[in-house]
């Protein structure tokens, strides 16, 4: 088991640069599908989930490689670099079971491999530790664009000989679902509406590579989208949209160490629930030419956060405001709407002397000056930063166990916590 021994009591302080997002790369890697031919994707995240995405695509037949950016002199690391995807005319149809398991944004390729084959096997996803995480809407879309979807032995059989555009309510704005049914209709005849869809960046994102693709696209970034059907799409070079969530970690951060941080490539619209936030907790934030500044002088005010679906507070970022709240002034109450299982961190946070009260999707945090370091279990991606941040405040050593997690979020995370100033160490012990 790998961990961090990330040791208190130093603010963040310099400069970080963010590469592309996790939740956008992957689905532009998906997307690669939909073309024969070779798509080229650059500021693609060096995580693990873009490693099993790769492998992913490469027992459908693809060809993909990644070429990893070479550190500029006096530069700070970023984890990212470019993948190129070669999609053969005829690619199989069915993903693997025990690689698919590992990762829920897998699912993303149901959508493009209907669309260019008729039908698709994908084996059921397995994701984060962090709520139910249903497939409904994604399936009602797609047997509304004309498609049989069957679950059998553990994999969604998807089949249709051909998808017919239509119009789709969705439930809920999922992220997901949005984004599985857009690249469905681009290859459907005649024109689909998503209503209700969700709004995030990374759709925005997909919608782009798509219409650079040759797809006909309108509303990306509202709440209804539409799609009119094309023959065809052909393979493009695209860049991924700097990762807000990272980004956001970085702001956080800062805030919480009373530090003072330049987030390079961070798009303060993609940001803005978050960081007004930061700045009712009493922090400087200065959008710049190409990122943010975020600084703080004083211990910050405690804060109420909700999670929204974009453009609202993002559910990603809910471990790191609970965490701020834990050493804010005052008593800061955090809801969370978007999935039920994510204050189960919390426990781990409370490890760390911070005081947090759970009833339903409440958190009520009354803030201390300092915590307390204590070994802790990072349960997912975003908890594990969390925990990270709130190390960072305590007297001591924390050990952060088991961050294979953050790694699937953060690339070169250590080594960034390092270039601002932090002492942190990566070690193994027996799980
Ligand atoms: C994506 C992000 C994740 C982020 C989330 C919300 C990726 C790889 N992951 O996840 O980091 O936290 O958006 O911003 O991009 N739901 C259903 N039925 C469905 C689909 C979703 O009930 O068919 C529910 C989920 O259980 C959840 C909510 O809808 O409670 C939101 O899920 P969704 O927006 O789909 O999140 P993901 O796309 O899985």
């Amino acid at each position: 088991m790998d961990c961090f021994e990330v040791t208190g009591g130093t603010p963040l302080r310099g400069r970080v640069r963010i590469t592309g997002a996790k939740n956008s790369a992957l689905k532009l890697m998906a997307a690669a599908l939909l073309a024969p031919g070779r798509t080229t994707l650059d500021e693609v995240p060096d995580i693990l989930d873009v490693e099993i995405m790769s492998e992913v695509l490469r027992r459908l037949g693809c060809e993909v490689t990644f070429e990893r950016y070479p550190l500029e002199p006096g530069g700070s690391p970023s984890g990212g670099g470019r993948v190129l995807i070669d999609v053969p005319e005829q690619p199989s149809s069915e993903t693997d079971y025990d690689l698919v398991r590992r990762m829920r944004a897998s699912i993303s390729v149901l959508g493009p491999l209907v669309a260019r084959l008729g039908t698709a096997k994908v084996a059921l996803p397995g994701g984060d530790a962090i709520g139910s995480r249903g497939l409904d809407m994604h399936i009602a879309g797609l047997e509304r664009l004309g498609a049989t979807v069957v679950n059998e032995h553990g994999f969604l059989i998807a089949t249709a000989p051909k998808l017919v555009g239509t119009s789709i309510w969705l439930d809920f704005p999922s992220v997901g679902a949005t984004e599985n049914l857009v690249m469905a209709a681009v290859l459907a005849q005649g024109t689909t509406i998503v209503d209700n869809a969700a709004r995030e960046p990374e759709i925005v994102d997909l919608c782009r590579m798509l219409v650079a693709m040759g797809a006909r696209i309108e509303g990306a970034g509202t709440s209804t989208i539409t799609v009119e059907g094309v023959r065809d799409l052909r393979p493009v070079e695209y860049s991924t949209v700097p990762d807000r969530i990272v980004a956001g970690t970085w702001a956080i951060g800062a805030v919480m160490t009373r530090g003072d941080l330049v987030i390079e490539r961070a798009v303060p619209e993609h940001l803005t629930v978050a960081l007004e936030k930061l700045v009712s907790a009493g922090a400087t934030v200065e959008p710049l030419a190409d990122g943010v500044r975020v600084a703080m002088a004083d211990r910050p005010r405690g804060v109420d956060v909700v999670t929204l679906p974009f453009p609202g507070f993002p559910t990603d970022l809910q471990p790191m405001a609970v965490a701020l709240a834990a050493v804010s002034t005052g008593t800061a109450l955090i809801t969370e709407n978007v999935f039920e299982g994510r204050f189960m961190f919390v426990n781990e946070l409370v490890r760390l002397g911070a005081d947090v009260r759970i009833d339903g999707h409440h958190a009520v945090v009354r803030g201390r000056e300092r915590l307390s370091s204590a070994p802790v279990l990072a349960t997912d991606i975003r908890a594990g930063a969390g925990l990270v941040l709130a190390g960072l405040l305590t007297d001591g050593v924390t050990e952060v166990q088991d961050v294979r997690h953050v790694d699937r979020g953060y690339p070169d995370f250590v080594e960034q916590l390092r270039g601002v100033g932090v002492q942190i160490e990566r070690t193994e012990r027996p799980g």
